[in-house]
């Protein structure tokens, strides 16, 4: 399956890194960006979590049939077609085949035109629940939404990560740097002591990642379910004796667009299987 964690863009990322200065201001082939400059480069070269993780965690990610994510896929797969509110629609009456939402996940978060905020992916499904479909919203972090999600982020699987943060995004980005910066908890550390600075140092028998999210929505064998990178993250601060902020507030998907920006070319992979 496509979360074998390699990286297939990442030449071309190199090439557009090394030809930068010259390129401001060109129209070149950027997915998504065409006609526009290209946007800023994070400044090292993203791996994904699939490189850290055990051989056998590796093993049940990369098997078809063992991946237990692929339930919540399948699950996602019935939701799409499942018909809901006055007027009996389903995401298919409108988007028609998943398919059609190929290369979607990797441009979340990002900004709704509607509300002028920035959104993320499981955020978007659920306006379009009530926006659209005229249906309460699911619960963040359910089973429905997170299929849903997973099942949308699935057809994306391969995609490199690309998210805009110009215009509206700008300020969500900053924020986010800041946040990623930010010295929290009792232990007084922020994400980019462990995610940047300690890199394949072991802690607490764990081999810390760069803590990206291509991954994500991602299956946490822990916890036996899978989880959103809000959660995820919210797991990180309480490792670290912070408080986390609450699933969907603005602040997370402040850091997730900042934190998908580090992984922009990365490869999404749908469903990665973690610890
Ligand atoms: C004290 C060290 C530490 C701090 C601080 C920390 N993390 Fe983590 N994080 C870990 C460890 C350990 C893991 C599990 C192993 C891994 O994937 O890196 C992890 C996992 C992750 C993952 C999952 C990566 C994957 O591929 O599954 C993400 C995303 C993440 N962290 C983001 C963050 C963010 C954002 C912050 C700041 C709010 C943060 N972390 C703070 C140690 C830390
Ligand atoms: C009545 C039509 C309708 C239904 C039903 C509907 N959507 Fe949408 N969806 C839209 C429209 C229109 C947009 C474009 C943004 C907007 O106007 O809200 C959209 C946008 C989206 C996007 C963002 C696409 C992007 O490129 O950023 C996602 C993801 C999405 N819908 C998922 C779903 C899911 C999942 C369901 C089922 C729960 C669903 N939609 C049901 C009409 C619909």
């Amino acid at each position: 399956m496509a979360g074998n964690g390699t990286n297939a863009v990442r030449p071309r990322l190199k090439r557009l890194r090394w030809l930068g200065p010259a390129m401001m201001g060109a129209v070149v082939g950027w997915p998504g960006w065409v006609g526009s400059e290209p946007p800023e480069l994070p400044p090292f070269s993203p791996r994904s979590g699939y490189e850290f993780a055990r051989p056998e965690t590796r093993a049940i990610q990369d098997d078809e049939f063992a991946n237990p994510g692929l339930f919540w896929i399948e699950r996602g797969a019935e939701l799409w077609r499942s018909p809901a509110g006055p007027g009996e629609r389903s995401c298919h009456s409108c988007h028609g085949a998943a398919t059609a939402m190929a290369g979607t996940a990797a441009t979340y978060p990002k900004i709704d035109e509607v509300v002028a905020r920035l959104v993320n992916l499981e955020q978007r499904i659920n306006l379009c629940r009530t926006r659209h479909v005229g249906a309460e919203p699911y619960p963040l972090e359910s089973d429905p939404l997170l299929s849903l999600s997973a099942y949308v982020t699935r057809q994306s699987a391969g995609e490199p990560l690309r998210v805009r943060i110009d215009g509206r995004a700008r300020e969500w980005f900053e924020r986010g740097r800041e946040l990623y910066r930010e010295r929290v908890g009792q232990m007084n550390v922020a994400c980019t002591q462990c995610h940047d600075q300690r890199v394949g140092h072991l802690l607490r028998a764990e081999r810390i990642s760069q803590g990206q999210i291509n991954g994500f929505p991602a299956y946490l064998l822990r916890w036996g379910t899978v989880s959103s990178v809000h959660r995820r993250f919210q797991f990180c601060n309480e490792q670290a004796r912070a408080e986390p902020l609450p699933i969907g507030s603005d602040d997370y998907n402040a850091l997730q667009l900042y934190v998908a920006w580090r992984g922009t070319g990365l490869v999404v992979e749908a469903p990665a299987v973690r610890r």
